[in-house]
């Protein structure tokens, strides 16, 4: 099955693997990198059987939605990949920008989730394929998950989709056309100016900026007021006796003040 066109723009940089039914477009890329892909490529489906997000958690993965596993061939300092898990988001924030009505209030949850008004409606996940050394990984994959028609019910947070907020809705190939450009044309920028429009538009729209917040760690939670994202990509945070924490992962946790 193909949906995207020979003569699609995102043909001439990436190789594009387009599937209707995939376990997960995380391993039909782990797949083609153990024989196949030696270049950037796009491994998109319909739906997905085992979808999973962060932590290994299960992603509902119905028909509709868009799946989505970028592979950027090749080596890239692991220093840089938190860095591009949220050029990532913040690609995500200016697609729905662009797509939704501005009453909406789109929101970037720190590390990797986007928000309309307080529900979720998109994650993003890295892996690296194989560790190449200490400082590189190998083949990076960032997949991406965008609620287009539906959204999974009875979370233990609100979720929404693009359906629930615009009467416009669109295939998933015109978003991940749209998404694709917008990340590569930021990594372009983070290259060339370096990271702090990235940290400068992502503090617009952070979840819980300037408010007491808690990040859920594996074995903790951390509280403190949300005072600015760092130019490594942490979260910085003012604990009572005024210390300064860097936190370079864990999920804020949704909660009202
Ligand atoms: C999260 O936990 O918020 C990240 C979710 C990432 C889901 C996407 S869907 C495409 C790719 N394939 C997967 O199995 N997971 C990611």
């Amino acid at each position: 099955m193909q949906v995207i066109s020979n003569n699609n723009i995102l043909r001439k940089k990436y190789r594009i693997y387009e599937y209707a039914e995939i376990d997960s477009t995380f391993s039909a890329a782990e797949r083609l990198l153990k024989k196949d892909t030696n270049e950037d490529s796009l491994i998109m489906a319909d739906s997905q059987t085992a979808g999973y997000g962060k932590l290994d958690r299960q992603w509902a993965s119905p028909p509709g939605n868009l799946y989505l596993t970028i592979i950027k061939y090749g080596n890239i300092p692991i220093k840089d990949a938190p860095k591009i898990s949220l050029i990532m988001s913040l690609s995500i924030i200016e697609l729905l920008k662009a797509e939704l009505p501005s009453t909406k209030n789109i929101n970037f949850k720190w590390p990797n989730d986007v928000l309309v008004d307080g529900k979720k409606i998109s994650g993003v996940l890295l892996k690296g394929f194989s560790e190449s050394n200490q400082n590189e990984i190998a083949n990076l994959m960032i997949g991406i998950g965008l609620n287009i028609l539906s959204s999974p019910q009875n979370l233990a947070y609100k979720t929404t989709s693009v359906k629930e907020n615009s009467e416009t809705v669109h295939h998933r190939e015109y978003y991940i056309e749209k998404l694709v450009t917008i990340f590569d044309e930021m990594l372009d920028r983070w290259r060339i100016e370096g990271f702090s429009f990235v940290q400068d538009d992502l503090e617009k729209s952070a979840y819980g900026l300037g408010n007491k917040i808690t990040i859920k760690q594996t074995d903790k939670e951390i509280s403190g007021i949300f005072k600015n994202i760092d130019n490594n990509g942490n979260l910085v945070t003012i604990a009572e006796n005024g210390e300064l924490r860097l936190i370079s992962s864990g999920d804020v946790l949704l909660k009202t003040w």
